[in-house]
């Protein structure tokens, strides 16, 4: 098993794959691995020759600086758990020099408009941030296809619109979201939930849930009034927002239209921890 540091090591062996015209199947992670990134490192094991890992916790997408300094950071076992599946996986775990070339900071981006809905109406500079990381990480590693989860849908479709814009030639590939068995999203940040805050948490998907299931017969102000009801009476969940939006624009909506593409999305705080999750609708 592989783990590279330095970003001239990784380079040189990427460059030596594509002379051999391999495909390479990227996955880049803050670490912290739970199985939906092993599904996604799956996938890529199926598509591609080679595949890299990268695990870095990118400075620049974090507003809150509490957030990042109690991100969770577990090296070693993310190495275990990659080489559980294979141990050809390449894993690029750099510091924020090596990515950043000494300069840790954001291009300042525009994704036309994608980047001010919701995730980026709370986290103002986030999606700078994950724009600038990925830029860095893609001329790094020269993947062919990408993999990212559609538990951060918003970010999925900034990072096509980026790959656009920068005129990087990778493949974006979203993959479904994996879930507890409770209906849970899995995301690295449900290391940090105690007991009762586990416990409730899967509130979140039943909501969603219902929602999808009621969506073609009430009305958008109806369900975001019942949405809001349900958070009212827990002290555990704090809903920060809820929106249905539309699927090609991110933008919320008032009214349901025909031939148009929707998704619900939501945030939660549990104490400290943010929890985001989204379901298709219609
Ligand atoms: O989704 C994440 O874990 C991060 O935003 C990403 C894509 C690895 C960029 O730092």
């Amino acid at each position: 098993m592989r783990v590279y540091e330095k970003r001239l090591d990784i380079e040189q062996d990427v460059a030596a794959i594509r002379k051999q015209n391999k495909s390479i199947g990227f996955v880049p992670t803050m670490g912290a691995l739970h199985k939906g990134h092993l599904g996604l490192v799956q996938k890529a094991i199926d598509e591609n020759d080679v595949v890299i890992v990268s695990i870095f916790v990118n400075p620049t997408q974090f507003n809150n600086s509490e957030d990042l300094v109690n991100y969770p950071r577990t090296l070693e076992s993310d190495v275990q758990l990659i080489s559980s599946i294979s141990t050809e996986i390449l894993i690029f775990a750099p510091s924020s020099d090596e990515v950043y070339d000494g300069e840790t900071k954001s291009i300042k981006y525009n994704f036309n408009g994608l980047e001010l809905e919701m995730e980026g109406k709370f986290r103002p500079g986030h999606f700078d941030g994950v724009g600038t990381v990925l830029k860095h990480l893609f001329t790094i590693t020269s993947p062919t296809r990408a993999y990212f989860g559609e538990k951060d849908f918003q970010q999925l479709q900034i990072v096509k619109k980026l790959v656009s814009i920068e005129k990087m030639s990778v493949k974006i590939i979203g993959c479904p979201i994996y879930r507890e068995e409770s209906g849970l999203a899995l995301s690295s940040r449900n290391k940090r939930l105690n007991q009762q805050q586990l416990e409730a948490a899967p509130l979140i998907y039943r909501v969603l849930t219902q929602v999808n299931h009621d969506f073609g017969t009430k009305s958008v102000d109806t369900l975001y009034r019942w949405v809001k009801d349900q958070f009212t009476n827990t002290d555990i969940l704090k809903l920060e927002y809820f929106e249905i939006a539309k699927v090609s624009d991110l933008k919320s909506i008032t009214r349901k239209q025909k031939n148009t593409k929707y998704r619900a999305f939501i945030a939660v705080f549990a104490g400290e921890v943010r929890l985001i999750d989204n379901i298709a609708l219609n």
